[in-house]
């Protein structure tokens, strides 16, 4: 069976935006249920202003613990400058990914940069994670659409695309923020991309607000791409996108892979179990579109 790899990316894009505060505690035991799963790669967490996303100010305290109970584990942080990276280095952290949007509004929304801006403090943020000899990821988000500029430009993703790539980023992640794509549009793009980026380095994180993060994720499996970002229990959102929903849930990307033929080298029953424990963290229902039928009795 081929296989396809997920980065689970519920303890960062998961919890960047509750309401509820999740202890550190209770984020290590998200982990170890994950990892327990078989999830061999996790966002865990954020360098970004605590003032901006509080959910996240305990980054530095996670990831020396994250380090220490897991050294196997692929774990990534997100940095959207230098300060975020210098901090993430301090604590240990292996790997980063700055995150750049492929709009001027959103940019200014998420990380307080116009594009341009954004662009070269990225560049720049690999470049110094380089040197230090951290990998790296680099996001582009809204790569589909923008909650303010609408659809985006596919010149733009792709200018984007490849200048993380001649950046040295270690995997560039193609963004739809607010789960705005279709599966027609994600062919489109991801096979105009992959052009750019080769497909061992190139990866999907998809929302799935409109219902379609699955059949997306199938788009991206028929035109190469075997690298995906996922979120256990469906949990997601960037806090400066209005209307970005959860993003994929893990559950509904492992059983459609295995449904069609791919391994993940992940348990569902492992994940129900890291879900389960998402739900009483954050005192209401998760779970992705197979949910209800993964739990029937
Ligand atoms: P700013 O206010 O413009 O920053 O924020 P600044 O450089 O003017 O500094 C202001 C203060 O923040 C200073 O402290 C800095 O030291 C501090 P003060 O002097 O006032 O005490 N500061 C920091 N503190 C901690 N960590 C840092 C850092 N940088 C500066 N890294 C900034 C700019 C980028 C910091 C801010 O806008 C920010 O943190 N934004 C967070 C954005 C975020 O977390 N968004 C969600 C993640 S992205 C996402 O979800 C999308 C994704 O999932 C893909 C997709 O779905 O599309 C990845
Ligand atoms: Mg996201």
């Amino acid at each position: 069976m081929e296989q396809i790899f997920i980065t689970d990316v519920a303890p960062r894009d998961g919890l960047q935006n509750q309401q509820i505060e999740v202890s550190t505690e209770a984020k290590l035991e998200l982990i170890a249920r994950l990892v327990s799963a078989g999830v061999n790669s996790v966002e865990t967490t954020s360098f970004v202003s605590p003032k901006a996303v509080p959910q996240m100010a305990d980054a530095g305290e996670l990831v020396p613990q994250v380090n220490a109970r897991w050294p196997q584990l692929r774990s990534s942080v997100l940095v959207p400058n230098l300060k975020g990276l210098e901090r993430a280095h301090a604590s240990g952290a292996k790997e980063i990914a700055v995150v750049l949007s492929a709009t001027e509004t959103m940019n200014r929304k998420n990380i307080n940069m116009g594009l341009a801006e954004a662009l070269e403090v990225s560049e720049k943020t690999l470049a110094a994670a380089h040197a230090l000899g951290l990998k790296t990821r680099a996001y582009v988000a809204v790569a589909f659409e923008c909650p303010f500029e609408g659809e985006t430009s596919l010149d733009e993703v792709l200018r984007l695309a490849a200048r993380m790539h001649a950046a040295g980023a270690g995997e560039i992640v193609i963004a739809d923020t607010i789960g705005a794509a279709a599966p027609a549009q994600v062919k489109e793009r991801m096979t105009v991309i992959r052009d750019a980026v080769p497909l061992s380095q190139l990866a999907i994180h998809l929302h799935d607000t409109r219902g379609m993060g699955v059949a997306n994720a199938w788009s991206a499996l028929e035109v190469g791409v075997r690298r995906f970002d996922a979120s256990a229990g469906g949990i997601g959102g960037c806090p400066f996108a209005p209307g970005a929903a959860g993003n994929l849930a893990t559950e509904d990307l492992v059983l459609m892979a295995r449904q069609s033929g791919f391994e993940t080298g992940i348990s569902l029953n492992g994940l129900l179990d890291a879900v389960a424990f998402a739900e009483a963290q954050l005192q209401r229902p998760l779970g992705g579109r197979s949910g209800a039928w993964l739990r029937r009795t």
